[in-house]
């Protein structure tokens, strides 16, 4: 490999935002696309009102709701780096989706509201990153409104998540009074709504305001002074071997709104957040980023992302080597080769063409059906997969019939496809081959029903037969059919194997007591 892709490869940083909804991870993406060039408005999330809407939100059922349903995927450079963003959708029926996203990632940035602390969403996402052991930086957000104390943040940080913290930087006032921040890791003090030759003030040896200004005599300051002492004396050091294995979170304070604190947060984050990380394969093989040979896998298929094009797209991960447009490569799920000549990458508000692309990168391939989520493509001669991106237990479940029997066609083909692009999950009943489709939320059924009405034509009729606890079962061999009852429901999932789906947790234990030989499992 040449020096100078090994060089573009070492300027990748590619991560995803996690948040609860409304904490402000709409806001924040578009800042930091502001300051990479990517957009003009940085201003737009207030737009949603007026029908102007985030970059980041793709399909019409967003739109309609003003949520984002779908990850999508930016770049912008920044510095000499050049950065991916991944986004999730915030709300918590497409946990799915978004955890699969964060598999492709590099490291996460978590938002936090400051006057609500860490919400039940971003507990999940947390928990997913800390699996992975990826690097994880706080921005706690909504400074300039009145918030939770900071110390009582950084205390439900270690308490709720369990995660070691260090503040970078600290908030000095709030709110109304919000005066800026102080910067432990750059030596200064950031003041809030100032002009440009004003901003950073410096810091003495001491850790004071090393120039006289009003702001020393302002009880806030005194705080902020009393806290960094208590944090110095008491607080975690700062450990970047933790940092990089995701023990230790470095916390960022301010105000994506107001465009505060972000570019400090985006430059530290740059010089801390990792690089393209090597990639196991299913073998145990380690697969390094500059590794001469192409490969990435796939972690999300979405179709008709643009109405005008109808078109699906299947987003990769660049794991190793360099992608160019035209080469061969193979899927080593079927063996089949052929050439990639239709890729795009993505923009802030726009997508184009991409002829090349290195480790780090997403990119999108024009799919007419061949690819599955998780499908590794390499570009060597020798194949192999990828560790398996994990699957996610379901626990609504209906069952679902076309309206009209003559669509019956249309109808599993479009199942079939929003199947694989894990939208929605796969089961059939044994003898009668009903189709029941299992969920994490019930918005994910209401996005499967408006686009199987607008992308197959196909009116769907949907009975619910409510929550299930979902579980496999580890000795198949001894499953018997008559095993099967309304409150213990055996279907098959969409690769043929036995599910049960029990009523609730008493008939799940009553289950197990009659039938002690039956291994069950659940997934993640
Ligand atoms: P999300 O993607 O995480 O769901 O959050 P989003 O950025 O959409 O922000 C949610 C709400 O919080 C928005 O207000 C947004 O303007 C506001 N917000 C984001 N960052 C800050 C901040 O730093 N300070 C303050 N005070 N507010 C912030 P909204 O009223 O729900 O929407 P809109 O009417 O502004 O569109």
């Amino acid at each position: 490999m040449t020096k100078q892709v090994q060089d573009q490869i070492q300027a990748r940083r590619t991560f995803a935002i996690i948040s609860h909804p409304d904490a402000g991870k709409t806001t924040m993406t578009e800042k930091l696309l502001f300051f990479g060039g990517a957009i003009r408005d940085a201003g737009t999330v207030k737009a949603k009102k007026t029908g102007k809407f985030a970059t980041s939100d793709w399909m019409e059922i967003e739109k309609q709701r003003g949520i984002s349903v779908t990850s999508s995927v930016m770049q912008f450079d920044y510095d000499d780096c050049r950065i991916n963003i991944l986004d999730t959708p915030g709300h918590q029926d497409f946990s799915e989706d978004t955890y699969r996203t964060l598999m492709a990632v590099d490291s996460a940035v978590m938002i936090v509201d400051a006057a609500k602390g860490i919400e039940a969403q971003t507990i999940k996402l947390f928990k997913v990153c800390r699996l992975r052991g990826i690097p994880i930086f706080t921005f706690i957000n909504k400074l300039d409104r009145q918030g939770k104390e900071p110390l009582e943040l950084m205390e439900e940080l270690e308490e709720v998540l369990g995660i070691e913290s260090y503040a970078m930087n600290w908030p000095i006032g709030m709110g109304k009074e919000f005066l800026g921040i102080y910067d432990r890791f750059n030596n200064r003090v950031e003041q809030f709504r100032t002009d440009e030759k004003e901003r950073f003030l410096p810091l003495d040896e001491e850790g004071e305001l090393a120039v006289d200004h009003s702001m020393k005599q302002t009880s806030y300051y005194k705080q902020a002074l009393e806290d960094i002492m208590l944090l110095n004396e008491a607080g975690n050091d700062f450990d970047l071997e933790k940092l990089k294995n995701g023990k230790m979170t470095p916390v960022f304070f301010g105000s994506a709104l107001t465009n505060f604190g972000v570019q400090t947060f985006l430059e530290t984050y740059l010089q801390f957040a990792p690089t393209p990380q090597p990639r196991k394969t299913d073998a145990e093989e380690v697969i390094n980023p500059v590794s001469e040979e192409f490969s990435g896998f796939i972690f999300k298929i979405q179709a008709n992302m643009n109405p005008a094009h109808r078109d699906r797209i299947a987003f990769v991960r660049i794991v190793s080597g360099k992608f160019e447009r035209g080469m061969t490569v193979t899927l080593s799920r079927t063996g089949k080769t052929f050439k990639l000549t239709q890729s795009t990458q993505f923009l802030a508000d726009d997508r184009e063409t991409v002829d090349v692309a290195v480790a780090g990168d997403i990119i999108g391939l024009h799919d007419t059906g061949s690819y599955q989520i998780g499908d590794t493509i390499v570009g060597g001669k020798k194949t192999f997969n990828y560790e398996k991106l994990p699957q996610f237990t379901p626990e609504l479940f209906v069952r679902v019939t076309a309206k009209n029997v003559m669509k019956s066609k249309h109808f599993h083909k479009g199942i079939m496809q929003l199947v694989q692009e894990g939208a929605i999950q796969y089961y059939k009943t044994l003898h009668t081959e009903d189709v029941i489709l299992g969920a994490v939320g019930q918005l994910q059924f209401e996005v499967f029903e408006h686009r199987m009405k607008n992308e197959y034509n196909v009116e769907v009729r949907m009975e619910s037969i409510g929550n299930k606890i979902a579980r496999w079962i580890q000795n198949e061999s001894e499953v018997k059919e008559s095993m099967s009852s309304p409150r213990s429901m055996l279907v098959r999932d969409r690769y043929d194997r036995y599910v049960f789906l029990f009523e609730n947790d008493f008939a799940m234990r009553w289950f197990q007591d009659k039938n002690e030989n039956i291994e069950l499992f659940s997934l993640l």
